[in-house]
């Protein structure tokens, strides 16, 4: 087991390495270091994972980009970042602001300077030399996903992609994690595999979707296969129908460049929803290892078929919003934020009804909606039961009953909810709907570890069961590529309008309330 640094810090009451495993030394290499993605999140984590988790004693961050830097400004720089985005209950005092900031470095070249990789190389061998990182390196593309391509071509031909070498009599390794997007459409997520594979092998790559990194999602693995009572009843004998909603208060930001370019079903569909769906819809997996769970995802994937041009126009409704008001607050509409195109036809919501059709999930339709500029922000995952057979009781007694849900929430207040009908007490026979309820905060009285926290401890311990393969990258795409395929020979008009702040189009009410069914509103 490695030496621990400052070993007389508490662990915080989570966990993140596996079966007490330490990870073994390393470097990790930033591209895009001084990005908004590195500097809210990248840093306060590892700066958290540092003082709080066992990180080893030899490890080091090294920044890659190309604003002229000393080691020096950029530890100025990053310590600014920690201060100012680290949660205010894990701010680190002085001395373990200055032990943190000792292993940072920082590497000046552009991504497409073939020297920046050779400095980057040598920079990386004086490390393992002086901090003892020992050949391991983690890089991580927290980059804009046009320059991927360049800064895996340049890791390749600058020897740095190397699998395993000896390192005197040690053996090290090196791992790659790619942001999403990976890609925006099938073909070019296959060509960025390939462009991947040319360089790194498949077990040293590690796509991220952060949304893997959350305990609540990871739960539903928990809550469906460590459980007796749940397993049975899931699938299309008792579920009428699932829904997956994730939705955003928030607009967009100061990221209109991206948003124009990726709308609502690349930025959340391709990725983080199918992801969710795949893991409430799979098959039990035969071990818990990142194969077998991979594979399971897969065939959920491979079972939901591309969607015709016609299930385009009758199973997927696309808005944008209007001006109005969110928190109390007056917000433009997406045509007026800045830097989005007048003309602009991109979608900020989407609702759409999918199938997957295989043994257990046929006829049971999947119902997603998300958007930005909703009431609230909320993700959950509800199964919605089917009704009883035969109603004992008249319809006049079961007025306040809404059939048996099972909701899970992932953010915020992560927890789970099952709803189910009651007695009201006293002599008549009225029925009503109540909540039995758990909440993870209570039950536990731990804070969830960040998910860029689990994802990064994963991969520095060479464990991928969070991350996407290859096949499910393109396997998504599939999918979403015939919905925006469709969507690309319908009139701009199609493109429906909501008000900010409300739940979207009367056009997603529609989509669902022909079928008989309603949103569950979170
Ligand atoms: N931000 C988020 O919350 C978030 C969430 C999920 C996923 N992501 C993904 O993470 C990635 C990074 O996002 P971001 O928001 O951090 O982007 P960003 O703020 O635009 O940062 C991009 C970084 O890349 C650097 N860069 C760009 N071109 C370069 C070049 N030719 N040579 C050297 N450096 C170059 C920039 O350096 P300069 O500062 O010198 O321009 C900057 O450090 C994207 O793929 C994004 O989709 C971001």
């Amino acid at each position: 087991m490695e030496q621990v640094v400052q070993p007389e810090v508490a662990l915080k009451q989570h966990t993140i390495w596996q079966n007490g495993q330490t990870p073994e030394p390393c470097a990790v290499v930033i591209f895009g270091a001084t990005g908004d993605l590195t500097q809210r999140k990248l840093l306060p984590t590892l700066a958290h994972m540092m003082h709080d988790h066992p990180l080893p004693q030899s490890f080091c961050i090294v920044a890659f980009a190309r604003r002229p830097m000393t080691d020096e400004q950029w530890r100025a720089m990053a310590l600014d970042s920690v201060n100012k985005f680290m949660a205010p209950g894990d701010k680190l005092d002085e001395k373990a602001q200055k032990a943190f900031a000792q292993n940072l470095f920082y590497c000046q070249s552009d991504f497409n300077d073939r020297e920046g990789y050779q400095k980057l190389a040598d920079l990386l061998e004086r490390l393992d030399e002086e901090k003892g990182t020992r050949g391991n390196r983690l890089f991580y593309l927290a980059t804009p996903p046009t320059t991927d391509s360049e800064i895996i071509h340049q890791l390749g031909g600058a020897g740095l992609a190397r699998q395993q070498h000896n390192n005197g009599d040690e053996e090290s390794w090196t791992r790659i994690i790619i942001e999403k997007p990976f890609g925006r459409d099938l073909v070019s997520a296959q060509k960025l595999n390939r462009e991947l594979a040319r360089v790194f092998r498949e077990n040293q790559t590690y796509r991220i979707d952060h949304y893997m990194g959350k305990e609540t999602v990871q739960n539903l693995l928990a809550l469906r296969f460590a459980n007796g009572i749940f397993e049975p009843l899931w699938n299309q004998k008792y579920i009428d129908h699932v829904q997956i909603v994730v939705a955003e208060s928030l607009g967009i930001g100061t990221r209109a460049e991206y948003y124009e370019e990726s709308g609502a079903i690349r930025d959340m569909v391709q990725n983080h929803i199918m992801q969710v769906l795949c893991l409430t819809a799979m098959e039990p997996p035969v071990a818990f290892d990142a194969d077998a769970i991979r594979d399971e995802k897969v065939k959920v994937m491979r079972a939901i078929p591309a969607l015709s041009q016609e299930q385009v126009a009758s199973n997927t409704v696309r808005a944008r919003y209007t001006a109005g008001v969110v928190d109390g607050e007056s917000v433009p509409a997406y045509k007026e934020e800045k830097g989005v195109a007048p003309n602009s036809t991109t979608e900020t919501y989407v609702a759409l009804k999918l199938f997957i059709e295989n043994w257990r999930w046929a006829d049971v339709p999947f119902y997603i909606r998300t958007g930005k500029r909703l009431p609230a922000r909320s993700t959950e995952v509800t199964i919605q039961f089917k009704r009883v057979p035969h109603q004992l009781y008249k319809p006049s007694e079961t007025k306040g009953l809404v059939p048996n849900r099972l909701t899970i929430r992932i953010q915020p207040d992560e927890g789970i909810t099952l709803k189910f009908g009651a007695k009201i007490p006293g002599a008549a026979r009225q029925l009503e709907s109540v909540d039995m309820d758990f909440s993870y905060a209570k039950a536990f009285g731990i804070i969830s570890p960040e998910a860029y926290e689990r994802l990064l401890a994963d991969a520095m311990i060479g464990d991928s069961t969070l991350f996407i393969r290859r096949d499910e990258v393109e396997a998504s795409w599939r999918i979403v590529d015939s919905i925006i395929n469709g969507w690309k020979s319908m009139p701009a008009d199609s493109v429906h309008t909501y008000p900010a702040g409300t739940w979207g189009p009367k056009e997603a009410e529609e989509l669902i309330e022909r079928d008989g069914r309603e949103w569950d509103t979170p």
